[in-house]
Protein backbone atom coordinates (compact mmCIF):
# COMPACT_ATOMS: atom_id res chain seq x y z
CA UNK A 1 0.00 0.00 0.00
CA UNK A 2 1.52 3.44 -0.70
CA UNK A 3 1.05 6.53 1.09
CA UNK A 4 -0.75 8.28 -0.78
CA UNK A 5 -3.59 5.09 -0.06
CA UNK A 6 -2.58 5.39 3.73
CA UNK A 7 -3.84 9.35 3.28
CA UNK A 8 -7.09 8.47 1.05
CA UNK A 9 -7.95 5.82 3.90
CA UNK A 10 -7.59 8.31 6.53
CA UNK A 11 -9.81 10.73 4.91
CA UNK A 12 -12.41 8.43 4.02
CA UNK A 13 -12.32 7.98 8.03
CA UNK A 14 -14.98 9.77 10.41
CA UNK A 15 -14.89 13.23 9.86
CA UNK A 16 -13.50 15.42 12.10
CA UNK A 17 -12.77 19.22 11.76
CA UNK A 18 -9.49 21.46 11.65
CA UNK A 19 -8.01 21.74 15.40
CA UNK A 20 -9.27 25.79 16.36
CA UNK A 21 -6.50 25.55 19.07
CA UNK A 22 -3.74 24.74 16.98
CA UNK A 23 -1.57 26.96 18.12
CA UNK A 24 -1.92 26.86 21.84
CA UNK A 25 -2.18 22.71 20.92
CA UNK A 26 1.50 23.11 19.56
CA UNK A 27 3.38 25.03 22.48
CA UNK A 28 1.92 22.43 24.70
CA UNK A 29 2.61 19.75 22.83
CA UNK A 30 5.91 21.17 22.12
CA UNK A 31 6.67 21.44 26.40
CA UNK A 32 4.91 17.65 26.75
CA UNK A 33 7.43 16.10 23.89
CA UNK A 34 10.51 17.22 24.86
CA UNK A 35 10.19 16.60 28.53
CA UNK A 36 9.51 12.82 27.15
CA UNK A 37 11.66 12.51 24.26
CA UNK A 38 14.80 14.38 25.66
CA UNK A 39 16.69 11.33 26.47
CA UNK A 40 16.37 10.17 23.12
CA UNK A 41 18.61 13.09 21.52
CA UNK A 42 20.80 13.54 24.82
CA UNK A 43 22.72 11.44 26.67
CA UNK A 44 25.48 12.93 29.79
CA UNK A 45 25.37 15.88 27.86
CA UNK A 46 26.24 14.55 25.00
CA UNK A 47 23.61 14.80 22.02
CA UNK A 48 23.35 10.81 20.69
CA UNK A 49 20.61 11.89 18.10
CA UNK A 50 21.22 14.87 16.42
CA UNK A 51 18.28 14.35 14.24
CA UNK A 52 16.17 14.33 17.57
CA UNK A 53 18.12 16.85 19.32
CA UNK A 54 17.48 19.54 16.06
CA UNK A 55 13.82 18.61 16.32
CA UNK A 56 12.89 19.14 19.82
CA UNK A 57 15.57 22.77 19.76
CA UNK A 58 12.73 23.79 16.42
CA UNK A 59 9.93 22.63 18.44
CA UNK A 60 10.72 24.83 21.56
CA UNK A 61 11.96 27.76 19.42
CA UNK A 62 8.45 27.80 17.54
CA UNK A 63 6.72 27.17 21.54
CA UNK A 64 8.68 30.60 22.45
CA UNK A 65 7.43 32.35 19.61
CA UNK A 66 3.93 31.13 19.49
CA UNK A 67 3.28 31.60 23.25
CA UNK A 68 4.29 35.38 23.32
CA UNK A 69 2.08 35.99 20.59
CA UNK A 70 -0.71 34.21 22.02
CA UNK A 71 -0.39 35.43 25.30
CA UNK A 72 1.84 38.69 25.78
CA UNK A 73 3.45 38.66 29.31
CA UNK A 74 1.63 35.40 29.83
CA UNK A 75 2.41 34.08 33.48
CA UNK A 76 4.55 30.92 32.31
CA UNK A 77 7.12 33.07 29.43
CA UNK A 78 9.94 32.62 32.32
CA UNK A 79 9.42 28.92 32.85
CA UNK A 80 9.40 28.41 28.73
CA UNK A 81 12.77 30.39 28.55
CA UNK A 82 13.73 28.19 31.57
CA UNK A 83 13.26 25.13 29.51
CA UNK A 84 14.46 26.24 26.70
CA UNK A 85 17.93 27.39 27.92
CA UNK A 86 18.01 23.87 30.02
CA UNK A 87 17.80 21.92 26.25
CA UNK A 88 20.14 23.82 24.93
CA UNK A 89 22.69 23.40 27.70
CA UNK A 90 22.08 19.60 27.71
CA UNK A 91 20.97 19.11 31.23
CA UNK A 92 21.11 16.14 32.75
CA UNK A 93 17.32 14.05 31.58
CA UNK A 94 15.60 13.74 34.83
CA UNK A 95 16.24 17.94 35.44
CA UNK A 96 14.99 18.26 31.81
CA UNK A 97 11.50 16.34 32.44
CA UNK A 98 11.35 17.85 35.70
CA UNK A 99 10.98 20.82 34.06
CA UNK A 100 8.51 19.67 31.55
CA UNK A 101 6.34 17.97 33.56
CA UNK A 102 5.68 20.78 36.23
CA UNK A 103 5.14 23.60 33.12
CA UNK A 104 2.75 21.35 30.98
CA UNK A 105 0.18 21.08 32.92
CA UNK A 106 -0.69 25.12 34.16
CA UNK A 107 0.48 26.03 30.55
CA UNK A 108 -2.45 24.08 29.13
CA UNK A 109 -4.33 25.62 31.89
CA UNK A 110 -3.92 29.33 30.56
CA UNK A 111 -3.89 28.48 27.38
CA UNK A 112 -7.68 26.68 27.95
CA UNK A 113 -6.95 22.98 26.22
CA UNK A 114 -8.57 20.43 27.97
CA UNK A 115 -6.63 18.07 29.20
CA UNK A 116 -9.15 15.28 29.44
CA UNK A 117 -11.87 14.19 27.45
CA UNK A 118 -15.17 15.54 27.76
CA UNK A 119 -16.77 12.02 27.62
CA UNK A 120 -15.72 8.31 28.04
CA UNK A 121 -13.45 7.80 24.66
CA UNK A 122 -14.87 4.99 22.30
CA UNK A 123 -12.06 2.45 22.32
CA UNK A 124 -13.77 -0.28 19.69
CA UNK A 125 -13.83 3.12 17.38
CA UNK A 126 -10.11 3.74 18.18
CA UNK A 127 -9.38 -0.37 17.14
CA UNK A 128 -10.81 0.13 14.16
CA UNK A 129 -9.36 2.77 12.95
CA UNK A 130 -5.84 1.97 14.38
CA UNK A 131 -6.19 -1.54 12.27
CA UNK A 132 -7.09 -0.06 9.38
CA UNK A 133 -4.77 3.46 9.64
CA UNK A 134 -2.06 3.51 12.07
CA UNK A 135 -1.01 -0.36 11.73
CA UNK A 136 -0.18 0.69 8.37
CA UNK A 137 2.62 2.21 10.14
CA UNK A 138 2.79 1.22 13.72
CA UNK A 139 2.53 -2.41 12.86
CA UNK A 140 -0.96 -4.35 14.13
CA UNK A 141 -0.09 -4.64 17.67
CA UNK A 142 2.01 -1.16 18.12
CA UNK A 143 5.59 -2.43 17.45
CA UNK A 144 6.88 -0.21 15.02
CA UNK A 145 6.70 -2.40 12.32
CA UNK A 146 3.67 -1.82 9.79
CA UNK A 147 4.79 -2.11 5.95
CA UNK A 148 4.58 1.90 5.54
CA UNK A 149 7.13 2.43 8.67
CA UNK A 150 9.83 0.51 7.43
CA UNK A 151 11.45 3.60 5.34
CA UNK A 152 10.42 5.55 7.15
CA UNK A 153 13.33 8.08 8.87
CA UNK A 154 12.51 8.71 12.19
CA UNK A 155 10.58 5.39 12.43
CA UNK A 156 7.50 4.48 13.58
CA UNK A 157 6.95 4.73 17.60
CA UNK A 158 7.27 1.53 19.21
CA UNK A 159 4.16 1.59 21.12
CA UNK A 160 3.94 -1.55 22.49
CA UNK A 161 7.24 -0.94 24.12
CA UNK A 162 7.15 -0.43 28.03
CA UNK A 163 9.87 1.99 28.16
CA UNK A 164 7.47 3.88 25.74
CA UNK A 165 4.52 3.57 26.89
CA UNK A 166 4.49 3.95 30.63
CA UNK A 167 6.42 7.75 30.41
CA UNK A 168 3.44 9.30 28.50
CA UNK A 169 0.44 10.31 29.09
CA UNK A 170 -3.22 10.14 26.91
CA UNK A 171 -2.98 14.10 26.86
CA UNK A 172 0.36 14.09 25.30
CA UNK A 173 -0.46 11.36 22.61
CA UNK A 174 -3.69 13.33 21.55
CA UNK A 175 -1.87 16.19 21.18
CA UNK A 176 0.91 14.69 18.57
CA UNK A 177 -2.23 12.66 17.07
CA UNK A 178 -4.10 15.69 16.35
CA UNK A 179 -1.20 18.09 15.51
CA UNK A 180 0.95 15.13 13.82
CA UNK A 181 5.15 15.49 14.10
CA UNK A 182 6.22 18.26 11.39
CA UNK A 183 9.00 16.53 9.52
CA UNK A 184 8.20 12.54 9.60
CA UNK A 185 5.56 10.61 8.64
CA UNK A 186 3.46 11.06 11.55
CA UNK A 187 0.67 13.52 9.94
CA UNK A 188 -1.77 15.21 12.39
CA UNK A 189 -5.74 13.93 12.12
CA UNK A 190 -7.37 16.54 13.14
CA UNK A 191 -9.19 17.09 9.67
CA UNK A 192 -9.98 13.13 9.25
CA UNK A 193 -10.57 11.94 12.54
CA UNK A 194 -13.06 13.45 14.85
CA UNK A 195 -12.21 14.65 18.70
CA UNK A 196 -13.35 11.49 20.32
CA UNK A 197 -12.10 9.27 18.35
CA UNK A 198 -8.50 11.04 18.62
CA UNK A 199 -8.57 10.81 22.65
CA UNK A 200 -10.34 7.21 21.90
CA UNK A 201 -6.70 6.70 19.92
CA UNK A 202 -4.75 7.68 22.75
CA UNK A 203 -6.04 6.04 25.47
CA UNK A 204 -5.64 2.55 23.20
CA UNK A 205 -2.50 3.33 22.17
CA UNK A 206 -1.49 3.28 25.96
CA UNK A 207 -3.02 -0.11 26.35
CA UNK A 208 -1.04 -1.67 23.63
CA UNK A 209 1.68 -2.96 26.46
CA UNK A 210 -0.30 -5.32 28.07
CA UNK A 211 -3.17 -8.44 26.22
CA UNK A 212 -6.85 -7.70 26.97
CA UNK A 213 -7.60 -11.20 27.87
CA UNK A 214 -5.92 -11.18 31.20
CA UNK A 215 -7.07 -7.79 32.43
CA UNK A 216 -7.92 -7.51 35.99
CA UNK A 217 -11.76 -5.69 36.52
CA UNK A 218 -10.89 -2.04 36.34
CA UNK A 219 -10.78 0.09 39.02
CA UNK A 220 -12.78 3.70 38.80
CA UNK A 221 -10.03 6.67 38.41
CA UNK A 222 -11.39 9.56 37.38
CA UNK A 223 -11.49 10.66 33.46
CA UNK A 224 -9.33 13.88 34.37
CA UNK A 225 -6.53 11.62 35.74
CA UNK A 226 -6.58 8.74 33.41
CA UNK A 227 -6.63 11.37 30.30
CA UNK A 228 -3.18 13.64 32.12
CA UNK A 229 -1.17 11.17 34.04
CA UNK A 230 1.62 8.55 32.58
CA UNK A 231 1.28 4.64 33.08
CA UNK A 232 4.27 4.55 35.62
CA UNK A 233 2.33 7.60 37.56
CA UNK A 234 -0.97 6.08 37.46
CA UNK A 235 0.59 2.69 38.84
CA UNK A 236 2.32 4.72 41.57
CA UNK A 237 -0.56 5.63 42.45
CA UNK A 238 -2.48 2.62 42.95
CA UNK A 239 0.53 0.98 45.05
CA UNK A 240 0.38 4.04 47.27
CA UNK A 241 -3.38 3.82 47.70
CA UNK A 242 -2.54 0.29 48.63
CA UNK A 243 -4.94 -0.98 45.68
CA UNK A 244 -1.68 -2.69 43.84
CA UNK A 245 0.75 -4.84 45.45
CA UNK A 246 3.96 -3.53 43.05
CA UNK A 247 4.33 -1.39 40.06
CA UNK A 248 4.06 -4.30 37.83
CA UNK A 249 0.23 -5.44 38.78
CA UNK A 250 -0.59 -0.92 39.20
CA UNK A 251 0.82 -1.19 35.27
CA UNK A 252 -1.89 -3.94 34.70
CA UNK A 253 -4.89 -2.58 36.25
CA UNK A 254 -3.91 1.20 34.81
CA UNK A 255 -4.64 -0.39 31.50
CA UNK A 256 -7.81 -2.28 32.58
CA UNK A 257 -9.05 1.19 33.45
CA UNK A 258 -8.21 2.99 30.49
CA UNK A 259 -9.83 0.22 28.81
CA UNK A 260 -13.53 0.46 30.36
CA UNK A 261 -14.94 2.54 31.94
CA UNK A 262 -15.94 1.83 35.19
CA UNK A 263 -19.54 0.93 36.17
CA UNK A 264 -21.52 3.47 37.33
CA UNK A 265 -22.04 3.52 40.56
CA UNK A 266 -25.77 4.10 42.24
CA UNK A 267 -26.05 7.74 44.96
CA UNK A 268 -25.95 4.96 47.83
CA UNK A 269 -22.37 3.33 46.55
CA UNK A 270 -21.50 7.05 45.83
CA UNK A 271 -21.87 8.17 49.19
CA UNK A 272 -20.05 5.31 50.86
CA UNK A 273 -17.36 6.16 48.79
CA UNK A 274 -17.56 9.63 49.91
CA UNK A 275 -17.39 8.68 53.47
CA UNK A 276 -15.03 5.87 53.62
CA UNK A 277 -12.65 8.40 51.71
CA UNK A 278 -13.61 11.22 54.34
CA UNK A 279 -12.42 8.91 57.13
CA UNK A 280 -9.16 7.82 55.11
CA UNK A 281 -8.13 11.49 54.53
CA UNK A 282 -8.43 12.27 58.21
CA UNK A 283 -6.79 9.02 59.02
CA UNK A 284 -3.63 9.84 56.32
CA UNK A 285 -3.08 13.50 57.97
CA UNK A 286 -2.99 12.35 60.89
CA UNK A 287 -0.19 10.26 59.21
CA UNK A 288 1.38 13.16 57.72
CA UNK A 289 0.28 12.11 54.60
CA UNK A 290 -1.26 15.20 53.45
CA UNK A 291 -0.54 14.63 49.56
CA UNK A 292 -2.33 11.39 50.03
CA UNK A 293 -5.35 12.42 51.75
CA UNK A 294 -5.74 15.17 48.95
CA UNK A 295 -5.35 12.61 46.07
CA UNK A 296 -8.36 10.81 47.74
CA UNK A 297 -11.00 13.12 48.06
CA UNK A 298 -9.44 14.24 44.53
CA UNK A 299 -10.61 11.04 43.03
CA UNK A 300 -13.61 10.27 44.91
CA UNK A 301 -15.13 14.02 43.45
CA UNK A 302 -13.63 14.07 40.06
CA UNK A 303 -14.89 10.14 40.41
CA UNK A 304 -18.55 8.79 42.02
CA UNK A 305 -19.59 11.85 43.03
CA UNK A 306 -19.49 14.03 39.72
CA UNK A 307 -21.44 10.89 38.34
CA UNK A 308 -24.16 10.84 40.77
CA UNK A 309 -24.35 14.74 41.92
CA UNK A 310 -27.43 14.86 39.00
CA UNK A 311 -29.36 12.08 41.02
CA UNK A 312 -28.69 13.59 44.25
CA UNK A 313 -29.85 16.65 43.36
CA UNK A 314 -33.44 15.83 41.84
CA UNK A 315 -33.19 14.38 45.39
CA UNK A 316 -32.55 17.01 47.91
CA UNK A 317 -30.85 20.08 46.01
CA UNK A 318 -29.92 21.78 48.93
CA UNK A 319 -28.68 18.41 50.60
CA UNK A 320 -26.37 17.82 47.61
CA UNK A 321 -25.08 21.30 47.92
CA UNK A 322 -24.31 21.51 51.35
CA UNK A 323 -22.26 18.00 50.82
CA UNK A 324 -20.41 19.10 48.02
CA UNK A 325 -19.50 22.42 50.04
CA UNK A 326 -18.87 20.38 52.82
CA UNK A 327 -16.13 18.38 51.00
CA UNK A 328 -15.05 21.34 49.49
CA UNK A 329 -14.05 22.58 53.37
CA UNK A 330 -12.55 19.20 53.88
CA UNK A 331 -10.04 19.56 51.04
CA UNK A 332 -9.29 22.78 52.04
CA UNK A 333 -8.37 22.04 55.86
CA UNK A 334 -6.38 18.96 54.40
CA UNK A 335 -4.12 20.93 52.28
CA UNK A 336 -3.45 23.75 55.36
CA UNK A 337 -3.62 20.68 58.02
CA UNK A 338 -6.14 22.35 60.71
CA UNK A 339 -9.59 21.14 61.57
CA UNK A 340 -9.59 18.48 59.66
CA UNK A 341 -11.46 16.39 62.24
CA UNK A 342 -14.43 19.00 62.19
CA UNK A 343 -14.84 18.73 58.58
CA UNK A 344 -14.45 14.88 58.02
CA UNK A 345 -17.60 15.10 61.19
CA UNK A 346 -19.51 17.67 58.88
CA UNK A 347 -18.40 15.78 55.19
CA UNK A 348 -20.51 12.07 57.49
CA UNK A 349 -23.56 14.23 58.84
CA UNK A 350 -23.87 15.92 55.44
CA UNK A 351 -23.69 12.43 53.32
CA UNK A 352 -26.01 10.75 56.51
CA UNK A 353 -28.85 13.33 55.58
CA UNK A 354 -28.90 12.23 52.15
CA UNK A 355 -28.81 8.97 52.31
CA UNK A 356 -31.63 9.42 55.11
CA UNK A 357 -33.59 11.75 52.58
CA UNK A 358 -33.74 8.82 49.95
CA UNK A 359 -35.02 5.87 52.74
CA UNK A 360 -39.60 5.61 52.77
CA UNK A 361 -40.66 7.85 55.42
CA UNK A 362 -36.98 9.93 55.40
CA UNK A 363 -36.88 13.45 55.11
CA UNK A 364 -36.50 13.45 51.66
CA UNK A 365 -39.33 13.65 48.68
CA UNK A 366 -40.23 10.38 48.47
CA UNK A 367 -44.08 10.59 48.47
CA UNK A 368 -44.73 13.10 50.66
CA UNK A 369 -44.85 15.29 48.24
CA UNK A 370 -48.14 14.01 47.13
CA UNK A 371 -50.82 15.35 49.58
CA UNK A 372 -49.17 19.21 48.99
CA UNK A 373 -49.16 18.72 45.39
CA UNK A 374 -52.78 17.10 45.22
CA UNK A 375 -53.83 20.33 47.26
CA UNK A 376 -52.57 22.48 45.08
CA UNK A 377 -53.70 20.78 41.96
CA UNK A 378 -57.23 21.12 43.99
CA UNK A 379 -56.42 24.86 45.09
CA UNK A 380 -56.23 25.50 41.62
CA UNK A 381 -58.89 23.59 39.87
CA UNK A 382 -60.90 25.43 42.52
CA UNK A 383 -59.59 28.79 41.25
CA UNK A 384 -60.47 28.02 37.82
CA UNK A 385 -63.78 27.17 37.68
CA UNK A 386 -64.34 30.35 40.07
CA UNK A 387 -63.00 32.51 37.41
CA UNK A 388 -64.96 30.62 34.45
CA UNK A 389 -68.09 30.93 36.20
CA UNK A 390 -70.60 33.55 33.99
CA UNK A 391 -71.42 36.45 35.98
C1 LIG B 1 2.71 7.01 7.41
C2 LIG B 1 3.13 6.37 8.60
C3 LIG B 1 2.33 6.63 9.89
C4 LIG B 1 0.99 6.48 10.07
C5 LIG B 1 -0.07 6.02 9.09
C6 LIG B 1 0.75 6.81 11.45
N1 LIG B 1 1.92 7.16 12.07
FE1 LIG B 1 2.14 7.68 14.03
N2 LIG B 1 4.13 7.96 13.73
C7 LIG B 1 4.80 7.77 12.54
C8 LIG B 1 6.18 8.10 12.74
C9 LIG B 1 7.25 8.02 11.67
C10 LIG B 1 6.34 8.51 14.08
C11 LIG B 1 7.63 8.93 14.79
C12 LIG B 1 7.86 10.40 14.75
C13 LIG B 1 9.04 10.82 15.59
O1 LIG B 1 9.70 9.97 16.19
O2 LIG B 1 9.30 12.01 15.66
C14 LIG B 1 5.02 8.40 14.68
C15 LIG B 1 4.75 8.71 15.99
C16 LIG B 1 3.51 8.54 16.60
C17 LIG B 1 3.26 8.78 17.98
C18 LIG B 1 4.27 9.13 19.02
C19 LIG B 1 4.59 10.51 19.32
C20 LIG B 1 5.54 10.59 20.48
O3 LIG B 1 5.18 11.17 21.47
O4 LIG B 1 6.66 10.06 20.41
C21 LIG B 1 1.93 8.48 18.20
C22 LIG B 1 1.16 8.57 19.50
C23 LIG B 1 1.37 8.09 16.93
N3 LIG B 1 2.36 8.14 15.98
C24 LIG B 1 0.06 7.71 16.75
C25 LIG B 1 -0.47 7.36 15.52
C26 LIG B 1 -1.87 7.02 15.33
C27 LIG B 1 -2.91 6.95 16.44
C28 LIG B 1 -2.03 6.79 14.02
C29 LIG B 1 -3.31 6.44 13.29
C30 LIG B 1 -4.38 7.42 13.37
C31 LIG B 1 -0.73 6.95 13.38
N4 LIG B 1 0.18 7.31 14.34
C32 LIG B 1 -0.49 6.78 12.04
C33 LIG B 1 4.25 7.33 11.38
C34 LIG B 1 2.90 7.07 11.15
Amino acid sequence: MSVVAVLLLACASVGGTADPTADARRVVLAVQYVGTDYPLAVRDGTVINAFEYDEQTAFLRDAVALYAQRVPAGRHAAALEALRDAHARRVPAPELAARARALAPPLADELTLPAAPAAWPPLDRARAVFATVCANCHGATGMGDGPLGKPLVPPPATMAVPAWADERAPFQLYNTITLGIRGTGMMGYAPQLDEQTRWALAFLVLTLRTPAPDAPPAPALPLARLASRTNRQLAEDLVTQRRAPDLAAGLVLADAARRAPPPRPTPEQALHAVTTAAREAAALVAAGERPRADNLMDEVVAGSLREVAQDLRLRDAAGTDALLGAVRSLRGAITDGSNVDARVADVLARAEALAVANQPGGAGPGWGWLPTALGALLVLAGLVVLLRRPR
